[in-house]
């Protein structure tokens, strides 16, 4: 058998071939008969002309419903009227199984009736185009990373430290030890491990128990982490800004067909060229006060404060210096206001905010130790990592990027739900 994939056509043009697949949908007119077919790389008409075939052939295309799963063999033609270029002249068909009320149509559902159904729900147009996509982004990254002399490092998804905020862990009972945490970050295990190789990544599931329902939040989500030793705010802001401009190029070379099903304007991610916006966190909150916010200077910012402030930029901005109250023990205390830490978040444009979280670490035992007690951290889980300001201590810094954010902001979407195979959410397990 001569099987070969839609997507590669192009180089069976006027040869019998076989398509193994699944039935998209289909349509007669008379003596001929269309029934369109996806194999997972693409779809192909397939041509069914009653005069060429037995009528045993000719019949099952009766038998054939949405979905139902087939082998077809055939002659393939250009034809450039027909979706993809090709049409495949039917010789015979191979009916491996009969879907019965295949559940999702061709018409509009709501969303929990597609979720209850993501197992099939992947199988539509939309979810394939979004799943290509995400697939780009991460392979990008990878390549990224590897070509930026970057050592892959996988960190631990249990552990016994807190790597963010104790209000969001999952926690889980481990052997003799009590309660082990499921990491929200790889970023502490970075920390040690720059130190060893210089440059280093992560990439890898983040867990978080976010007890709200937004358009923003997973439970599980992956998350790509780097960290390079010697590099302080400023270098790490640079880092991320080329980084980022690098996976969204690549996704809108490589991904344009893909954009384009899911009406995605790539001329504003065309747009997306370092250098990125910066705005200092003071300057961030005057500017929403003047539109209305009643955000306080000390205050996170909030999701509605960052679709306000980036609805006015079309391309990433970095928001710095957060007050050291509204972030993580283990910023680096900002020598010039002594309030505030060196870091930065970056924030999609058109609405979208936060997908990177970013800074330089405190590199001082001391002023580490003392920001571990104020946040009443259990200091013993943090003897390792105190370690690493007692045994050549160096400046360094890092970020964390999420793919769903990122993936949702890219391909347009309104919630990041639909951005990763199978969401795990607050009312969500299944499937
Ligand atoms: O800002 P966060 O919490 O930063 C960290 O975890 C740092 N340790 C990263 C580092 O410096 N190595 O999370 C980083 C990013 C966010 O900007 C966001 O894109 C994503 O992770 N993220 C989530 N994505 C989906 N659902 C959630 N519940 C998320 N929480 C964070
Ligand atoms: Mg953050």
């Amino acid at each position: 058998m001569n099987w070969v994939y839609v997507k590669y056509f192009k180089d069976h043009d006027g040869e019998e071939i076989t398509v193994r697949g699944w039935v998209y949908n289909k349509r007669e007119s008379g003596k001929i008969r269309f029934l369109i077919v996806r194999d997972g790389t693409g779809l192909v008409q397939c041509v069914l002309v009653k005069s060429e075939l037995t009528l045993e052939e000719w019949e099952k295309f009766s038998q054939l419903t949405q979905e139902s799963s087939l082998e077809v063999t055939g002659m393939l033609r250009a034809e450039v009227r027909a979706p993809g270029g090709f049409e495949l002249i039917v010789k015979s068909i191979n009916i491996i199984q009969i879907a019965i009320d295949y559940p999702i149509t061709l018409k509009e559902h709501n969303v929990d009736f597609l979720l209850d159904r993501r197992h099939l729900w992947l199988r539509s147009s939309r979810q394939h185009s979004i799943m290509l996509i995400r697939n780009e982004l991460i392979k990008a990254t990878r390549d990224y990373f590897y070509d930026n002399d970057f050592v892959l490092i996988d960190t631990p998804l249990i552990t016994g430290s807190i790597g963010e905020t104790a209000s969001t862990l999952f926690k889980t009972e481990y052997y003799d030890f009590g309660t082990a945490y499921l990491a929200q970050t790889g970023q502490l295990y970075l920390e040690a491990a720059c130190m060893a190789h210089g440059k280093v990544y992560c990439f890898g599931p983040s867990f978080r128990a976010e007890k709200s329902k937004t358009r923003r939040h997973l439970s599980e989500y992956w998350h790509v982490e780097a960290e390079v030793a010697f590099y302080d705010n400023n270098d790490n802001m640079r880092l991320q800004e080329n980084y980022v401009s690098h996976i969204v190029s690549r996704v809108s070379q490589k991904c344009r067909p893909q954009l384009e099903a899911l009406e995605r304007d790539i001329s504003l991610l065309e747009k997306v060229t370092t250098p990125f916006h910066r705005l200092s966190y003071d300057d961030a909150v005057i500017k929403l006060q003047q539109v209305g916010s009643d955000i306080k200077w000390g205050d996170d910012l909030g999701a509605d404060d960052e679709t306000i402030l980036t609805q006015q930029y079309e391309k990433p901005i970095f928001i710095m210096n957060y007050p050291s109250k509204a972030k993580a023990f283990y910023m680096k205390r900002n020598p010039d206001n002594p309030e505030t830490v060196l870091c930065s978040d970056m924030l999609a444009p058109e609405g979208y905010g936060e997908i990177v979280g970013a800074s330089q670490r405190e590199d001082d035992y001391d002023l580490l130790l003392h920001r571990i007690r104020e946040e009443k951290l259990p200091e013993e889980s943090y003897g390792w990592f105190l370690d690493l300001r007692k045994y050549g201590s160096v400046p360094h810094s890092g970020f964390g990027l999420g793919i769903e954010r990122t993936v949702t902001w890219i391909c347009g979407l309104k919630h990041v739900r639909e951005s990763i195979p199978f969401p795990r959410m607050l009312y969500r397990l299944y499937p």
